[in-house]
């Protein structure tokens, strides 16, 4: 594997995680639900007011779970994003359900909210948002929409954990909502992820989903004397050593957060006079949005300046890399009836977007050398 003096993404650990894990061994619990399992779930519970947060072993797993607590049976249409990552709608294909892609926004390359309504018919059983680099959507609209045609929305917020729109964290605006804690992200324990419930409703039934099929949980609490096989499910919940891991990031939020932000705010102050040159877009982020700071992006007025802008960038050790391929135009989306021109602002955006490094670790002389490598930059 090639190394570069700016890495894409670098691991994050914080001694507190290793105390933690010791901890975990040693209190000799250390298979799924255990003790640092249950305090991310409390942390979580309190920090974002939600009436039940889950571990899951990844975003994928709980947007799974999201796919069983809602029923969704083949033939049922899902609504999502093209511009987004395979698990958002491949949780939902693997029950059955027909993807319907929606464009996105050319500003915040979210779910293009003016085009749903024309999307939604009878057939329709989910609509799933994607807060993309953790800056919201519109989810005024989309949960007003949903409402009047009675659909349930689950937000894919993988990235954009203590993100806000209006006010309001990501992650409380749908009735299910699913966090990732993958490598890449804001707060991360290798592979990880969380379910938020806010609608009671799926509470019992996503406890049973979590541990294979069964009420253990519910044997645990002492409600029932032995605990049995009582509906489908899988193992979605973490070990508890990767929860003690992520505990400790979890605890440290504040500080994690406002290192993100000062890395983000580093890059947009010293390259937007440089971009606006060149006709390269920055992030846009809506007044009424606080963005989680998951990620810094440049949108290159064409796919062959990207293209030699990351040859360049490797040139100097700097690892940048592009983004989705549209959902619609993949294999998958084909098979479903995708093709070119179903979602025009996705295949545009797609082939000029490019992310630049962004890690918890950075270092101020490491992000202006990136910084100094691409003011060099002119655009061939
Ligand atoms: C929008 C979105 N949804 C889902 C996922 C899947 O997350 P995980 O790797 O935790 O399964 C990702 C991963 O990057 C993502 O960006």
């Amino acid at each position: 594997m090639i190394s570069y003096r700016v890495p894409f993404n670098k691991p994050f650990f914080i001694e507190k995680s290793f105390q933690y894990i010791r901890d975990a061994m040693e209190k000799g619990n250390i298979s799924g639900n255990g003790i640092y399992t249950l305090k991310c779930h409390s942390l979580l519970k309190q920090l974002f007011g939600i009436r039940k947060a889950m571990l899951t072993t990844s975003c994928t797993h709980a947007l799974e779970m999201c796919a069983l607590l809602l029923d969704v049976q083949p033939g049922d249409e899902v609504i999502v994003p093209s511009f987004t990552f395979v698990s958002t709608i491949n949780a939902f294909v693997l029950r059955g359900a027909k993807p319907v892609f929606i464009d996105v926004r050319s500003d915040t390359l979210n779910m293009n909210e003016r085009l749903l309504e024309r999307l939604i018919n009878s057939r329709t059983k989910a609509i799933v948002p994607v807060h993309y680099a953790g800056v919201g959507c519109e989810m005024d609209v989309i949960s007003s929409i949903a409402a009047s045609h009675n659909i349930p929305v689950v937000e894919d917020n993988a990235q954009g954990i203590f993100g806000k729109y209006r006010e309001n964290f990501l992650g409380t605006f749908g009735c299910l909502s699913t966090h990732s804690f993958h490598e890449t992200k804001n707060f991360s324990c290798g592979e990880g992820g969380a379910l938020f419930i806010n609608d009671p409703q799926y509470i019992e039934r996503a406890e049973i989903l979590w541990e294979k099929g069964t009420n253990r949980n519910r044997f645990f609490r002492g409600e029932v004397d032995k605990y049995t096989w009582v509906d489908l499910g899988s193992s979605y919940l973490p070990s508890d050593i990767l929860a003690a891991f992520l505990y400790a990031q979890l605890e440290d939020h504040i500080h994690i957060q406002l290192v993100r932000k000062k890395i983000w705010e580093y890059y947009f102050e010293n390259l937007k006079d440089w971009a606006s040159n060149l006709n390269i877009g920055l992030p846009f982020v809506p007044v009424h949005c606080d963005q989680s700071y998951h990620m810094f992006y440049l949108l290159l007025p064409s796919f062959n300046m990207r293209q030699s802008l990351i040859n360049y960038l490797k040139g100097k050790s700097i690892l940048s890399v592009f983004h989705y391929v549209p959902l619609h135009l993949s294999e998958m989306g084909q098979r479903f009836g995708g093709k070119l021109g179903d979602c025009p602002v996705t295949e545009d955006v797609s082939i000029r977007l490019l992310r630049l490094p962004f890690y918890n670790s950075l270092t101020t002389s490491d992000q202006r050398y990136a910084i100094e490598a691409l003011k060099d930059f002119n655009g061939e």
